[in-house]
């Protein structure tokens, strides 16, 4: 019986190794870090990563066919090792419910001005009008990346009674969504906006597409958030945005640096909520993203096509 060695560099369980291990009795799965990881390469034909990209594993795993990817976003996994050989690359698209959550959260904080009445609560303020809020309802959703998170914040907003448009790479229809433009739409979106949000995975074109023009083009009562990489942002325009009161203010999850530096003027802004690159994380994350995987493994023992296939050239 030919063995089929997988090595795990995201942090697991033992209950999700001996999940893996109950797919079939060829799999043999380690949990590795990079220096086990790359001692025991040469066996490889799976690995499963998370966010860093054990390069120096993956050079030495000449048996290598698929990486499974924990993670949404595979821009850190489009390196030239992964890129120039035939290694199938695939991501735990499709489990992020805890992002589309903390969209809605971060949009109802700031239009109910929670942001604000917790600032006032810890000076023992009480100043109504500062506090006073408005209502989703009626206000229109602008989705930059309609993916599977995308279209999931979507659907939720729209049982919120909002208005929802949104961008992609191709124009086709998006259940829930309103209105859906290609690239080309983008200052559209941005226009009507009540709120805006980032989606999109980064790639060479979403690098550094939401700039100065675009920071002019929402309306100055528009709330930015970005749920999808920081490089997508420009954000030195979007600090310029946010000091000369040109939007409303901004949710941001991820940044050009991360850790964000200590010294961000990001960090100032009472109208910003920064929080640490944690929309994706949740309790449950790994009891999905494990069986995912699982489903995954089947398919590929028995030679079928993989769920959530990267294309390497687009980079999603
Ligand atoms: C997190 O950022 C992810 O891509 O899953």
């Amino acid at each position: 019986m030919e063995e089929i060695n997988i090595l795990v560099f995201s942090h697991v369980e033992e209950r999700h190794l001996a999940r893996i291990r109950e797919v079939d009795p060829r799999v043999r799965v380690t949990a590795v870090d990079r220096q086990r990881g790359i001692e025991l390469a040469p066996s490889a034909e799976i690995m499963v990563v998370g966010w860093n990209v054990p390069e120096d594993a993956v050079r030495r795993a000449t048996k290598l066919r698929w990486i499974q990817s924990v993670g949404a976003g595979v821009d850190s996994l489009i390196v030239p090792e992964i890129m120039s050989r035939e290694i199938v690359l695939t991501t735990s698209s499709g489990i992020h419910q805890s992002v589309v959550e903390h969209v809605i959260a971060v949009m109802l904080v700031f239009t109910r001005r929670l942001h604000l009445a917790l600032r006032d609560q810890l000076r023992r303020k009480w100043d109504r009008s500062r506090a006073s809020g408005e209502e989703l309802l009626g206000k229109t959703l602008g989705i930059l990346g309609l993916g599977t998170i995308g279209a999931e914040i979507a659907q939720k907003a729209h049982a919120f009674g909002m208005r929802v448009i949104g961008m992609r790479r191709t124009a086709a229809p998006v259940p829930d969504v309103d209105q859906v433009v290609g690239a080309d739409g983008l200052r559209t979106i941005l226009r009507e906006s009540d709120a805006v949000v980032v989606a999109l995975p980064l790639t060479p074109q979403t690098r550094g597409l939401v700039g100065e023009d675009a920071f002019r083009t929402m309306k100055p009562s528009a709330l930015f958030i970005n749920v999808g990489r920081g490089p997508i942002v420009q954000e030195q325009a979007l600090i310029s945005a946010l000091r000369e009161g040109r939007i409303a203010g901004a949710a941001l999850d991820v940044f050009e640096r991360e850790p964000l530096p200590a010294d961000s003027p990001l960090y100032g802004f009472e109208n910003v909520i920064i929080t640490p690159h944690v929309s994706g994380t949740s309790p449950a994350y790994m009891d999905r993203a494990v069986p995912l995987f699982c489903e995954n493994l089947q398919r590929y023992l028995r030679g079928e096509t993989l769920r959530n296939i990267v294309d390497k050239e687009l980079g999603y």
